[in-house]
């Protein structure tokens, strides 16, 4: 029989518009003064990978019910929602998924998008995560399209490890290939995304940030967090940040980095000897939610308010029905203003959206990371 996680927890309906035609100003704060500035847009909730923090062979099996095509936003629907998000503030764009180079003629859509500018004129940054399996393809027809740079996830280098981790049977070098290939093409700042979990990969450490050192490339560690209910996180798996900085600057002294904006997830560490940066993302440790300026659209169109929300606002409904843009643009307003979501903060002193009583907090595969 075949099931999903997801809509179980998603209640939402239709956006109700309660106030006035809100015309875009360039600059939209929430309920904690929060601009929007950062749109994730999950352009699918597949992946070929199952990495064991995120989409557990066990829940994410052959009979997991994945969203049929007909739900997905179509090219033109992501376009013109981000439109609007843009007119709003919004000032970079992430892609994600799942996977979202599995998503048939991603370059069309990107070609889209590489052409919105800011309210100032400004081309927005433009840059896609990916787990980098199909990347050594890609990177070439990515850049053409308009993709400015790219995130890899590489969790290990351990062949047998990432495999275990990945446990989809991807080998290391497929995913340095597509590194490799996306530097060749100037993707660039490329960053690398490793999730640390300790007793799995934390041995990996010192020998990525050795891989990675002088490359240009920016290794980022992340502590594992508890997206969405099927991972079985336990604070025990975690490695606080400051750890994984001690462990590296035994081998390679570090000092700290200006942040380059207040909203940025990840703590900059510079290489004495000039041998680039790497980043800490202290989720857990050390939330970020005070100056949070993320949205994330989700594959089917709603747009959540936080990582760790349970529910949605049905943006896909407003496009269906007709919405005009100034109508769909006032419901954007009308629920980023609304937003007081700060999760990590207060983990561990209340359940996520506490608004919704037994709500599930969504999967990450499905709202994008
Ligand atoms: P850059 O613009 O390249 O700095 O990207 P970013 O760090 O904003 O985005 P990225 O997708 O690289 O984020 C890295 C990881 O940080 C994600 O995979 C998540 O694990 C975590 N992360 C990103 N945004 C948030 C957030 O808003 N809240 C929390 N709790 N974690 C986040
Ligand atoms: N904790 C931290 N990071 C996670 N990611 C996925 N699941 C988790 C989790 N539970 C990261 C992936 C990738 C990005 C999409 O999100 O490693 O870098
Ligand atoms: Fe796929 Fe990325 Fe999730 Fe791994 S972390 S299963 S690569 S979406
Ligand atoms: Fe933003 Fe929610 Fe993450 Fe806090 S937990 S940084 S509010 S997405």
């Amino acid at each position: 029989m075949s099931r999903r996680i997801i809509p179980v927890a998603d209640l939402s309906t239709a956006p109700v518009i309660a106030g006035p035609t809100q015309t875009p100003s360039g600059v939209l704060h929430d309920a904690l003064a929060r601009p929007l500035r950062d749109l994730r847009i999950s352009v699918t909730d597949r992946c070929n990978f199952r990495c064991v923090y995120c989409m557990p062979r066990a829940v994410f099996d052959k009979d997991y019910a994945f969203l049929p095509h007909s739900a997905l936003l179509s090219f033109e629907e992501i376009e013109r929602l981000a439109q609007l998000f843009v007119a709003h503030g919004v000032e970079k764009i992430r892609l994600t998924g799942g996977e979202p180079l599995l998503r048939k003629n991603l370059e069309f859509l990107i070609d889209r998008l590489a052409r919105l500018t800011t309210p100032a004129g400004r081309p927005l940054d433009l840059t896609l995560t990916t787990n980098g399996s199909l990347l050594a393809r890609k990177a070439r027809s990515l850049k053409d399209a308009g993709l400015t740079r790219v995130t890899v996830s590489l969790d290990a280098l351990d062949d047998a490890l990432i495999r275990r981790m990945n446990d989809a049977d991807f080998a290391v070098a497929d995913v340095l290939d597509g590194i490799a290939a996306a530097h060749a093409v100037g993707l660039a700042p490329l960053k690398v995304n490793m999730v640390v979990k300790r007793g799995t990969n934390d041995g990996e450490i010192v020998a990525m940030a050795r891989h990675f050192k002088g490359t240009g490339a920016v290794l980022r560690f992340i502590e594992y967090m508890d997206v969405g209910t099927s991972n079985g996180w336990n604070m025990t798996e975690v490695l606080p940040s400051a750890e994984v900085v001690s462990r590296i600057a035994e081998h390679f002294p570090l000092v700290p980095l200006e942040a380059h904006s207040a909203a940025e997830t990840a703590q900059r560490w510079g290489y004495v000897d000039g041998g680039g940066e790497i980043g800490v993302i202290s989720s857990v440790t050390r939330a970020f939610c005070g100056a949070c300026t993320r949205a994330r659209l989700s594959t089917e169109g709603k747009l959540y308010l936080c990582l760790f929300a349970s529910t949605g606002h049905d943006l896909r409904a407003l496009l269906r029905g007709a919405a005009s843009d100034a109508e769909i643009a006032t419901a954007i307003a009308e629920i980023w203003q609304g937003r007081s979501d700060r999760y990590s903060q207060l983990r561990g002193s209340q359940p996520a959206d506490p608004g919704e009583p037994g709500g599930r907090r969504v999967e990450m595969s499905y709202i994008g990371g």
